[in-house]
């Protein structure tokens, strides 16, 4: 089915989920018509390169969204809150990839392979969800079809890009210093990332844990629609430039051998499983659009569970990727509006 082409509009989108919002619509060969290219006024009037031409990148105004029909946020959740609504109201559908409206009632946390009918839900704004909620709710929802979820603990090792494009040139700055024989300086991290692994640098939230590790929490229950399913998370930041991992612990229902859990992670869609030795890293997923599984082995000291290694590209199937998906699954649906 050919999709009618539509007026885009990419706020945030000189940043580093915001350029990998063009790769992505281009590769994908996303029906556009226009596309407007919006950030603060720090970067009004710098160029980003759109199907070969040369584009013009625009302050983001309050009057920047008339015309336009898929609005893909990614500028953080300030910027959500105070200009998603307004976009809106000018007739387009948000994808927003802050953390802004996810946990908001009545607006729907998608992952298409996951719980795609929720799009249809939307009343102008459908939220992406949390980087590791993403390729963790892929993993968990096939298995919670075949035997269901009792518990699941994960621990992620995620990329210095999640953080945004300041992390990953300081990374950038403090390996180089490393290599010289310099001492790395901390600048808009709490701790050195290179040559560490850093168990923090997000936002206080609650009970001891941080606001990453209660968004994985609450968003995988919303996105599974299990509000009552046991599962905790430990958040560490690693030097990797891209490519988030997550060892996760999975106790389901009924038990499944390994061969059984293998077998139905096999089948999803968007997800590769990678056997033995093979397993995934983060260097040779970067890039690729799939949920990337391995290590698929029983926890031997449950009688359900289930242990294995999960990786994927942050900022594609962790956030362009997801949200271009959403958009399309919503032209496909005739639910583009409200
Ligand atoms: N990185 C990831 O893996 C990832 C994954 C999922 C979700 N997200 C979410 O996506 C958002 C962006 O993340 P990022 O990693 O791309 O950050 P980033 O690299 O720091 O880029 C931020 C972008 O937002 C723009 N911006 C900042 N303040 C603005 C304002 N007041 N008005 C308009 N534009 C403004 C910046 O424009 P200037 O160039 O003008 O400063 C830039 O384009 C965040 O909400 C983040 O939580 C990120």
């Amino acid at each position: 089915m050919s999709l009618p082409a539509l007026h885009v509009a990419v706020v945030g989108a000189t940043g580093m989920v915001g350029r990998e919002f063009f790769r992505v619509l281009e590769q994908r060969e996303f029906p556009v018509a226009s596309i407007r290219a919006l950030a603060s006024e720090r970067s009004a009037g710098s160029r980003l390169v759109w199907r070969g031409a040369s584009l013009l990148v625009e302050a983001l105004r309050p009057d920047a969204f008339a015309g336009v029909d898929v609005a893909l946020f990614s500028a953080g959740a300030g910027v959500s809150r105070a200009h998603a609504p307004t976009a809106v109201s000018a007739g387009a559908l948000v994808v927003d990839n802050s953390s802004a409206w996810r946990m908001a009632q009545d607006v729907p946390l998608v992952v298409p392979e996951v719980n795609p009918d929720d799009i249809g839900l939307h009343h102008g704004i459908v939220a992406n969800p949390n980087c590791c909620a993403i390729p963790l709710t892929m993993v968990l929802e096939p298995l919670r079809r075949r035997a269901g979820l009792e518990r699941v603990l994960v621990a992620t090792y995620q990329a210095a890009s999640g953080a945004g494009w300041r992390l990953v040139r300081e990374l950038e700055e403090q390996t180089q210093a490393l290599a010289e024989g310099r001492q790395p300086q901390a600048r808009h991290y709490p701790r050195v990332l290179a040559g560490n692994v850093v168990p923090g640098g997000w936002r206080e939230g609650s009970n001891g844990y941080n606001e990453e590790e209660v968004k994985i929490v609450e968003e995988t229950r919303k996105i599974l629609h299990q509000p009552e399913l046991r599962i905790a998370a430990t958040c560490v930041r690693v030097p990797v430039a891209v490519g988030h991992s997550l060892a996760v612990f999975v106790e389901t229902q009924r038990a499944l051998t390994a061969e059984e859990a293998i077998a139905v992670l096999s089948a999803a869609p968007g997800v590769l499983v990678r056997e033995g030795d093979d397993y995934p890293t983060p260097a040779e997923v970067a890039g690729s659009d799939k949920v990337f599984v391995g290590r698929v082995r029983r926890d031997l000291s449950s009688p359900c569970g289930l242990a294995c290694w999960v990786v994927a590209d942050n900022l594609r199937k962790g956030a362009a990727l997801n949200a271009v998906q959403i958009a399309e699954r919503a032209i496909r649906m005739g639910a583009l509006t409200r």
